[in-house]
């Protein structure tokens, strides 16, 4: 085929109405440039953070989509053709592609790895073995230094990101505490996932709960910021630890927002508040993934998928990350 379908920003688009500012076209799939490696794409992975460079701004961890240019996203598929060496027709391969059929992708810009096809559920290499498993274990252990026996709390703690962090806090001996929105999440997350306690955002009075955890928070896994933080800073013990993975309650506006009510918490509880980026640890996945599927084989980490069919209803499931409709990872299948 010398074509391709491929989701292409025609606007900026304005909180979660995606389908005014993203269109499916069709067009010709360019020749491979050294380096480059055709992929069969089989699944997308939808990632909150790609909502980041659909707005205009500056000063994000990555410049902003042109207009009129592909969505880059991490897609999942099997080489078609390769310019690249190390790679080789039929590799499954995981990378920055296109939300398309067919992505075109630079072996080493696009941080293209091979994977293992052998994995009972390659799905996998989307979930627990994946950029949100690397990214919990990194957040948890690096930026968070997290210790047994301390209190660790995590937003958005059923969606992918947060539910690995959940879980690999648990192994490693913490007392963990999710919030995420709605009673079913908070269920899932008590009784599947077996944390501490999980509080409904969305209905409880989220100080007045973690003014409950006896010795405060030791450290926080934060995915969201906004108003949530502001209730979780009083509720820090001294020297507490907030690693800042992601920015949930503020994507869908133009990306900035005031800074946290109790700024002051952090000089009078003497907290650390560290940002921390996927592309920062990209040279130490393979040893992220070796420790991810140690407690996978050992059932020790779970995840769920949350999965809508056909390349033309990627925009549907996109929007899942932001209405919070998912439990666990959502992917698109091809
Ligand atoms: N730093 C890094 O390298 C890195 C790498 C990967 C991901 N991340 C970050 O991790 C976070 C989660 O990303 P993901 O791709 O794994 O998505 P996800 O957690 O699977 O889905 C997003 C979840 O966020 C929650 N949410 C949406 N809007 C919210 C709001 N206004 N306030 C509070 N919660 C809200 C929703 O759950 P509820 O129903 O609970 O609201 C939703 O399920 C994002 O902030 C992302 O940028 C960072």
């Amino acid at each position: 085929m010398t074509t391709r379908q491929i989701w292409q920003l025609e606007s900026r688009p304005e909180g979660n109405d995606f389908v005014s500012a993203i269109r499916l076209v069709e067009e010709q799939i360019p020749p491979l440039a050294d380096g480059e490696v055709l992929v069969k794409n089989i699944y997308l992975s939808m990632d909150a953070g790609t909502r980041m460079w659909m707005t205009a701004r500056e000063d994000g961890y990555n410049p902003p989509l042109p207009l009129g240019s592909p969505i880059t996203g991490l897609t999942m598929g099997y080489v078609a053709a390769s310019n690249a060496a190390g790679f080789a027709e039929g590799d499954l391969v995981r990378g920055f592609g296109q939300w398309s059929d067919q992505s075109v992708v630079h072996a080493e810009l696009g941080g293209l790895f091979k994977l293992d096809d052998s994995v009972e559920d390659i799905r996998q290499h989307f979930g627990v073995l994946g950029m949100n498993g690397w990214t919990a274990l990194w957040g948890l252990i690096e930026t968070a230094k997290i210790q047994p026996g301390e209190n660790v709390l995590v937003s958005a703690a059923a969606g992918s990101t947060g539910m690995l962090a959940c879980q690999i806090a648990k192994i490693l001996g913490c007392n963990v505490y999710g919030l995420a929105g709605g009673a079913e999440k908070c269920r899932w997350l008590e009784d599947e996932i077996g944390i501490t306690k999980a509080i409904d955002y969305k209905t409880a009075d989220i100080g007045a709960e973690l003014g409950q955890i006896q010795d405060g928070i030791n450290a926080y896994f934060d995915n969201v910021a906004g108003p949530i933080l502001d209730a979780v800073l009083p509720n820090m013990a001294l020297y507490g630890r907030i690693a800042l993975c992601g920015l949930m309650a503020q994507y869908s506006g133009d990306g900035r927002a005031r800074g946290p009510e109790h700024f002051d918490q952090i000089l009078m509880k003497r907290l650390s508040v560290i940002g921390f980026f996927s592309p920062d640890f990209m040279d130490q996945g393979e040893r992220l993934t070796a420790q991810l599927k140690t407690w996978l084989d050992d059932s020790k980490l779970q995840m769920p998928f949350d999965v809508t069919e056909g390349l033309e209803n990627t925009l549907d499931a996109y929007e899942r990350l932001f209405t919070g409709a998912n439990i666990g990872k959502v992917l698109v299948k091809l």
